[in-house]
């Protein structure tokens, strides 16, 4: 088992192993960075096939966390945790409150959240032990509609940039996945008059977007192929990889799905093949300013206008990858590395 020379190892600045016998409960809490204020990140709780895989995932995951929060314009760092079980045979509420301890221990340096396996129901029993857990029932609920309003700034800015539209009336786009991202970016296309075409598992949903968008469905497969302007992946990740990226005839590719190439090798084959990529971490962060805003003085017209941010931060990472014939992946991860590694954030000071 490795920390310090695993390959996600990225100068962390802490790495936090919990164990206790009574409720089982063995979780690792990474904090990436926090030169932008507090770690800011959430549990995951899954049956990890050995503990290399969860320190890989943690040491990921909190990375991943710093340059979404720089990028997004937040006070916040990076950091995740992992609570190695099965969510489904594993949970108690005496678990989750014994890592709620494990959380007040690190004295406000780490902030939990919910994330795959935890649910809003299991931050109630960490509450118990610490204030540092946002994402609590009454709270600004959802975050999946902002989150939706942050692709459709995205791809209303990489529209400008890469087709020279000020307006998506006709823009043809394929929205991939029509969970809670999905469909409500339907919607937001829709309502400017967008041309859609759609796919999902759950065929219900795309017969609902048909019916309600005047959407096209298409077939799981067909999705990466057909000629559109705009490709949002909103459900899975590593959706550009080897396979699909021959396929691709869209002009763009904005969605909410996380790490939505399989490599940073395919970040750059893009750019080669002229396909503008609009990094995930910048384009789904609207989930997470929201969070930042949840409290007594909510205000979602607040949260919205902070949200809108994201078509000009995604402005300025397309110039500068166009500046220094970088990919856009590159040119994302050295705005946010500036912003938190100097921490020159006017918001910070
Ligand atoms: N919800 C948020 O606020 C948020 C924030 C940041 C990132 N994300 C990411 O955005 C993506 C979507 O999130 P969500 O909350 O809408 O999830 P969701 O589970 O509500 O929706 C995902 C949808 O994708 C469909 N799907 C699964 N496999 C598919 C496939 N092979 N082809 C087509 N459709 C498929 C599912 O049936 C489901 O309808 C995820 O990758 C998530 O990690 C979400």
């Amino acid at each position: 088992m490795t920390v310090f020379s695993a390959i996600d190892f990225d100068r962390h600045e802490q790495v936090n192993f919990f164990y206790d016998e009574e409720t089982g409960l063995k979780a690792i809490i990474a904090i990436h960075n926090t030169n932008r204020g507090p770690a800011l990140g959430g549990c995951r709780m899954w049956s990890y096939t050995d503990e290399q895989h969860a320190i890989t995932d943690v040491l990921r995951l909190s990375r991943g966390m710093t340059y979404k929060a720089a990028m997004a314009n937040l006070p916040f760092g990076g950091g995740k945790a992992v609570i190695i079980g099965d969510s489904h045979r594993d949970k108690s509420p005496a678990l989750f409150r014994v890592f709620g301890q494990c959380v007040e221990q690190l004295n406000g340096r780490y902030i939990t959240a919910e994330d795959v396996g935890t649910s809003v129901e299991d931050m109630v029993f960490i509450r118990e032990a610490t204030n540092h857990v946002v994402g609590l029932p009454g709270g600004s609920g959802d975050p999946s509609p902002f989150t939706a309003i942050g692709v459709y700034e995205s791809i209303r800015s990489a529209a400008l940039y890469r087709l020279g539209k000020s307006s998506l009336k006709g823009v043809k786009v394929a929205v991939q996945g029509l969970g809670h991202v999905g469909y409500h970016l339907c919607q937001l296309l829709a309502d400017v008059g967008a041309d859609l075409f759609v796919t999902d598992i759950e065929p219900e949903l795309v017969q609902k977007a048909a019916d309600e968008f005047k959407a096209t469905p298409v077939s799981l497969e067909e999705i990466y192929g057909i000629e559109v302007d705009v490709f949002a992946p909103c459900a899975l990740g590593a959706v550009i990889n080897d396979q699909t990226i021959v396929q691709l005839k869209c002009k763009v590719v904005a969605g909410s799905a996380n790490n939505q190439l399989e490599n940073p090798a395919h970040g750059e084959l893009l750019a080669k093949m002229k396909i503008l990529y609009a990094p995930d971490y910048v384009v789904n962060a609207g989930g997470l300013i929201d969070v930042y805003y949840d409290g007594p003085a909510y205000n979602p017209d607040i949260v919205k206008v902070h949200v809108a941010g994201i078509h000009d931060t995604l402005l300025d990472v397309f110039h500068k990858a166009e500046e220094l014939r970088i990919s856009t992946s590159e040119a994302a991860d050295l705005i946010a590395e500036e912003r938190f590694r100097l921490n020159s954030d006017p918001l910070l000071k």
